[in-house]
């Protein structure tokens, strides 16, 4: 089962809000109860997010009654613009409209044409996405050995993307090439990705797996107990910098400092080349609500005036990055002339 596709002239998307205790579908039938579905992360996960842009404006372009090709391109233009405005980080969202739009701006031929086309484009870019992570997990299951415990933040399987997963999908390819595998899954306070949707998946793959609090991964590394780190990105400077989900800076830290290699595994379409470093990557900041929000016991936790903070992502310096894995190749430092050869390959 795919994480996002289109069906019925609408888009659909496993709700991952109710995961692991329910497997739902949600269906967007406007361009705008999609951006409201991205923010709200019924679906999230960069690639995800990029896939469901694109059958967004597939909406758009369904709900929009123009008749003439110049209106239409107005219409898919202002829908892009809601689109875009639903999350910052994740450069796939804003990869996937452009791409659209691009093609969008060459259409021949009528109106029903141009609807058509970006309905093929958007199809176009879930097809590949799938194709995309399992060409990255070929590449990337030949830095695990036999044996290895792998450390794994957030959520980067099927779920995140259309199907098969990044980082989580080197694990998959790892474990289906033969290979015992351990996981040790960050639980990814505050919106728990990790013990939530990632140990769900590793049940469905029957990949061993324990449950971690963020906060433990240092242990582990300094103890010896775990070999490597994998993680996603949402989006990777021209020189290397990966911003990821909020934590992944703290884990690669500790994995540099206990000599274990860190490995984000990144589609190309997460490499953003126009920005130079990754200070200049814009961080969400989503309602502290989601920090504040968490219950012991059935109580909530907060004292009743608490305030939070609740940046989403923040960015490990490629320092502390030993490789880069993406369909292309396994990407070695220096990052700066090195990714620039697998974008463009
Ligand atoms: O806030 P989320 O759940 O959308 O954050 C997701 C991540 O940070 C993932 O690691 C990243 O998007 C890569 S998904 C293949």
């Amino acid at each position: 089962m795919r994480t996002v596709y289109w069906e019925d002239h609408c888009l659909k998307m496993i709700d991952q809000r109710r995961l692991p205790n329910a497997l739902e579908v949600a269906a967007c039938h406007t361009h705008l109860e999609a951006a409201q579905a991205i923010k709200d992360m019924v679906v999230r996960g960069a690639p995800a997010i990029g896939a469901a842009a694109g059958f967004g404006l597939a909406l758009a372009a369904q709900e929009s009654d123009s008749a003439s090709v110049r209106e239409l391109r107005n219409d898919l233009q202002n829908a892009a613009a809601a689109l875009r405005s639903a999350r910052p980080t994740a450069v796939n969202l804003a990869w996937a409209l452009n791409r659209i739009l691009k093609k969008a701006a060459g259409s021949e031929g009528t109106a029903d044409d141009l609807r058509r086309i970006v309905l093929e484009e958007a199809q176009r870019i879930a097809d590949e996405d799938v194709e995309v992570n399992k060409r990255m997990a070929e590449h990337g299951a030949a830095l695990i050995q036999d044996g290895d415990t792998v450390i794994h933040h957030c959520n980067t399987g099927a779920l995140a993307t259309v199907d098969w997963g990044t980082a989580l999908g080197v694990i998959r390819t790892a474990h289906e090439q033969g290979k015992r595998v351990q996981v040790l899954v960050d639980e990814t306070r505050p919106r728990l990705q990790g013990a939530r949707l990632t140990a769900w998946e590793l049940e469905q793959y029957h990949i061993p797996y324990e449950i971690i609090s963020d906060n433990m991964a240092g242990y582990f590394l300094h103890a010896g107990k775990a070999q490597k780190v994998f993680f996603g990105a949402d989006r990777v400077a021209a020189n290397g910098d990966v911003a990821n989900k909020i934590g992944t800076y703290m884990l690669a830290l500790a994995a540099h400092d206990n000599g274990v290699p860190a490995y984000p595994v990144v589609p190309t379409s997460t490499i953003d080349l126009s920005l130079a470093h990754g200070d200049l990557i814009p961080i969400e900041e989503r309602d502290p609500e989601e920090v504040l929000g968490l219950e012991f016991h059935g109580e909530r936790v907060a004292p009743e005036h608490a305030r939070a903070r609740n940046p989403a992502f923040d960015v490990t310096p490629h320092r502390l990055i030993t490789a880069i894995v993406t369909e292309n190749g396994v990407v070695h430092p220096p990052f700066e002339t090195n990714l620039k050869k697998v974008v463009t390959a």
